[in-house]
């Protein structure tokens, strides 16, 4: 049977994702660090699906995590058919005034963890021929970010590296999706200390849910640059061609406190 793998699913998009996927009668390991969390949706998950939930509490932005979640879903005896690397956070605010900590946790989770798991659950994949990746960006990918410059840049990381390892692997049984959301309600705006910012005040925010639903259709179908909305899509596309300065002024104006 198949297993699918998600990171970050104790809440927002990664809990969703394991709500879809439940659904399709895909078996799931959940890995976050909220244990509670994670055992409330495994009794959910599987009462409402036929499907066994595993559960992995750790810190993905500890040394080697990922291969303790490697070696603990090879101890389970399972075979990830569906790698979705989506645990990830941000910090607001200028870089010479953010908490050095709290970055560096930032990068070994959003980049170091994404990048071991990809690489420890591919080699099965290639094995057996066969397996979906999607890991989890943002639009904040397309262009540097004042005010979460460390966040624009470890999200740029995903998609680049993603990007590349999907095209080595264009002739395989294997994809590579890169899912780019704009902002969404989830835990994410709190954890990320943006209260202050702009970017969440505007109206018709998607859900969640929506921008799972959207990414797990863009990971079935082997897509492999998935940017959420149309107005996310032309403001990642403008990027390309728009003058580097304006560009990092409309970023500015985007994230910029609100009055
Ligand atoms: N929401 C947005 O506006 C937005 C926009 C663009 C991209 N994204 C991206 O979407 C992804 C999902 O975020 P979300 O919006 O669903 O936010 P969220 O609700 O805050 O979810 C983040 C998930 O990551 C887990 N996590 C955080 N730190 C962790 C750690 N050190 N070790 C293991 N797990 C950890 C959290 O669980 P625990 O706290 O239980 O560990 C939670 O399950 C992230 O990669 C984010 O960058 C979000």
């Amino acid at each position: 049977m198949e297993t699918a793998l998600i990171t970050g699913a104790s809440t927002g998009i990664g809990k969703e994702l394991a709500r879809i996927i439940a659904e399709k009668g895909t078996n799931l390991v959940l890995v976050a660090r909220s244990l509670e969390k994670l055992e409330n949706l495994k009794i959910e998950l599987e009462a409402k699906n036929k499907v066994s939930v595993f559960t992995i509490a750790l810190d993905l932005s500890e040394a080697n995590a990922g291969l303790e979640v490697y070696e603990q879903v090879v101890q389970l005896g399972l075979e990830v058919t569906y790698l979705i690397n989506n645990a990830g956070v941000g910090l607001y605010g200028e870089f010479y005034a953010t908490d050095w900590e709290r970055e560096n946790t930032m990068i070994n989770l959003n980049i170091t963890s994404l990048t071991q798991l990809t690489k420890l659950f591919l080699k099965g994949m290639m094995e057996r021929n066969r397996g979906r990746i999607m890991n989890v960006a943002s639009t904040a990918a397309f262009q540097p970010g004042p005010l979460m410059s460390v966040y624009f840049a470890s999200k740029a990381y995903v998609l680049h590296f993603s990007e590349a390892i999907g095209y080595e692997l264009r002739d395989t049984g294997i994809t590579v999706t890169t899912l780019c959301p704009g902002p969404t309600i989830s835990e994410f705006k709190d954890t990320a200390s943006m209260g202050e910012s702009r970017l969440f005040k505007q109206k018709g925010i998607p859900s969640s849910a929506a921008v799972a639903e959207y990414g797990y259709k863009s990971m079935m179908k082997g897509k492999s640059v998935a940017i959420h909305g149309w107005k996310n899509r032309l403001l990642a596309s403008s990027t390309g061609f728009a003058p580097r300065r304006l560009v990092l002024a409309i970023a500015d104006r985007i994230q910029g406190r609100s009055k």
